[in-house]
């Protein structure tokens, strides 16, 4: 019989979620006649800009001639879309180069995969509330988390405590699912622990295209000496709509290195080229087409353009919430809005509650961690007309 990898009975029974589409679908199916307004999950609603539409077909014409058709890719992604990488970072101010970014189907698998990296004895720091991945996947592996509380009192922003020793620290900014979003000294702050405490910090920076405050940085390279220190995951689902076209980027700097028990310097970037030659064969030519249309001008402008729709929804939601003095986080520099939940309500009981009565679906807090109890999260990816509804059924629910 075969040993299992019996950590998988120290999850929850199903990812966050799936569980949610599991109790919409019950709902659903028990009243066909309701329409169920969906603002759970963070699922992009607006089809994908033209250009990026022009580029996949241009991708697909691509396999159909001899001269022009392609087998497999390079695993770490070809070279113009990684080139077209290079230079937006280079747009914000960030110099990185090709060889560090490695092309992917997104960064929820980047995030979950890159934990192969590192041995099951690490003390591993995670915020919390937090996107579940980390938590998930770093359970999977049998390691111990330490979390560290993002709450209102530190503007759901937590700051290193040099009393806890870490060495695998987990960043998402803007937040999810707080939306709440690091400046440059705090980040600087995160850094310089990270280099004190010889420890890696996992940068997820999915969020990163709907920053509009120009004082926030885009992505940690913007802070001194993140390069050793840093990997960085970025997607394309949330910046260009990209979340069933799948695909995302990782960024690990040559410079980033550690010692091993061996005495050896080992390269992170050598060591993540190593499993990804291995265990995967690269995004489609045609998805990296298509990817690599969101850098042209044309491609980033209809991008920003669909950005600015959500980020009118997020207004749409805030103000919705203002209207009935619901504390809330989050609308600005991120889709998502995270409020506490009515009446005292614990975030479970709220989200049935808000399907039961509004048909309107949202995540509960608690799915992100124990911070999240008694709070709750909208996204403002859903569509114009959707979010409008939502809101008003809301706020005739709380009359
Ligand atoms: C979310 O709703 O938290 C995200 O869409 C999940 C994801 O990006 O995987």
């Amino acid at each position: 019989m075969p040993k299992l990898n019996e950590n998988y009975l120290n999850l929850k029974e199903s990812y966050l979620f799936s569980e949610i589409a599991h109790r919409v679908n019950a709902y659903t199916a028990a009243n066909p006649e309701k329409k169920v307004i969906r603002l759970g999950i963070g699922d992009v609603t607006l089809p994908l800009g033209s250009e990026m539409i022009t580029q996949l077909h241009e991708g697909v014409d691509a396999l159909a001639s001899a001269e022009t058709f392609k087998g497999y890719g390079p695993e770490q992604g070809y070279d113009f879309l990684r080139s077209a990488i290079v230079d937006y970072y280079c747009q914000n101010n960030v110099s990185i180069e090709s060889s560090e970014v490695f092309i992917s189907d997104g960064a929820k698998s980047d995030t979950g995969n890159i934990t192969d990296l590192f041995d099951k004895d690490n003390v591993i720091l995670i915020p919390d509330p937090v996107y579940p991945v980390y938590v998930d996947t770093n359970i999977m592996n049998g390691r111990q988390i330490t979390f560290i509380d993002a709450n209102e009192d530190n503007h759901f922003l937590p700051m290193p405590n040099y009393n806890i020793h870490a060495d695998i620290i987990y960043i998402c900014s803007p937040n999810n699912p707080t939306g709440a979003a690091y400046n440059k000294e705090q980040l600087k702050e995160w850094v310089d622990y990270a280099l004190e405490n010889n420890a890696i910090i996992l940068y997820d920076s999915a969020y990163e295209c709907f920053i509009t405050d120009k004082n926030l940085p885009r992505s940690i390279y913007a802070i001194e000496g993140a390069k050793n220190c840093a990997i960085e995951f970025c997607s394309l689902s949330k910046t260009a709509g990209f979340t069933g076209t799948r695909c995302g980027y990782t960024i690990i700097p040559h410079d980033l290195k550690f010692i091993a028990s061996t005495g050896k310097n080992l390269s992170l970037n050598a060591m993540w080229n190593r499993r990804q030659t291995t265990k995967f064969n690269g995004v489609s030519y045609i998805v990296q087409r298509g990817a690599a249309a969101v850098f042209s001008a044309k491609g980033m402008a209809q991008c920003r353009q669909n950005i600015k729709y959500y980020q009118e929804n997020a207004k749409i939601i805030s103000d919705g919430l203002s209207k009935k003095n619901i504390t809330y986080f989050g609308g600005i520099n991120s889709p998502y809005i995270w409020f506490k939940c009515p009446n005292d309500m614990d975030s479970w009981e709220f989200f049935d509650y808000l399907l039961n009565n509004a048909q309107v679906v949202g995540t509960p807090g608690a799915g992100f961690g124990k911070n999240g109890q008694k709070f709750f999260r909208l996204t403002s990816f859903g569509s114009r007309e959707n979010t409008i509804e939502a809101m008003a059924r809301i706020d005739k629910l709380f009359a």
